[in-house]
């Protein structure tokens, strides 16, 4: 069927690749798996948040609210069933990563567009207890393996304030690559700050993204531990 344009007419499922539970890779900190959030994250999430302030908030846009009334146990709810929502729409992918079975941060691939352009942003935290571990690498690895294969996406952006050091290092290994800087991008602890944009696409990521790290000695698959 055509579209008038030219283009070719691609009937797709209403949400594809989601659900999905992805992993397990092994990374130092121990075993990486994203799963899609629940309900029932509240309590982790929320203490690890409030412990964590100074180690997230420098680098996360601004809202509404205090930290502590953004991050307490009662707000996840709301939280959860709009992230819940935007996937049933096909809108987002919300992943928890969990490490060892253990709630360890949230990953998530936002502002899905399909048609011609099949573009999302990704973003992504994760304990600091955990801080240099792989976490974060592996998690992004599976996720844009994933956005480029079960969810048919083409196109990843991740926007990255330049001072944000252990991100870009998370990009950096995994393959994103630097295309140019957004001027005042987000507000940020009371400031428009200026954010690097990086990028992937599909036809980047070869054999894909976790084998590129396995490859690269920085993580292992089960069968191989
Ligand atoms: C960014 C973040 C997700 C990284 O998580 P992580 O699980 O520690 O990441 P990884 O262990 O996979 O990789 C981090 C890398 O950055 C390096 N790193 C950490 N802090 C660094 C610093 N200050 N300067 C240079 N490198 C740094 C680590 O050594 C590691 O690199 P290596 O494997 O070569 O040693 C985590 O720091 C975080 O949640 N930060 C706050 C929220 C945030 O910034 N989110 C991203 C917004 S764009």
């Amino acid at each position: 069927m055509s579209t008038g344009y030219g283009a070719p007419y691609v009937t797709e499922p209403h949400r594809p690749g989601w659900p999905a539970r992805l992993g397990p890779v092994e990374v130092p900190a121990g075993t990486v798996r994203l799963r899609p959030v629940r309900l029932r994250d509240a309590t982790e999430w929320s203490r690890i948040r409030l412990r964590d302030r100074e180690y997230l908030e420098r680098w996360e846009p601004a809202q509404a609210g205090t930290w502590a009334e953004r991050n307490a146990a009662w707000s996840w709810p709301s939280q959860w069933s709009t992230l819940r929502r935007l996937a049933k729409r096909g809108q987002c992918l919300p992943f928890a990563i969990t490490v060892d079975d253990d709630f360890a941060g949230q990953l998530t691939v936002g502002n899905i567009i399909r048609a011609a352009l099949r573009s999302a942003w990704i973003g992504y935290w994760v304990s600091s207890s955990l801080a240099g571990g792989g976490v974060a690498t592996a998690a992004v690895a599976l996720a844009t393996d994933h956005a480029f294969t079960q969810a048919r996406l083409h196109r990843l952006e991740a926007t990255v304030r330049p001072e944000n050091l252990a991100s870009l290092r998370v990009l950096g290994k995994v393959g994103y690559r630097r295309e140019g800087v957004f001027r005042r991008y987000l507000e940020v602890q009371g400031r428009w700050r200026d954010h690097d944009c990086y990028a992937i696409t599909r036809e980047e990521t070869g054999a894909g993204l976790v084998t590129g790290l396995v490859n690269a000695g920085r993580a292992t698959l089960p069968e191989q531990a």
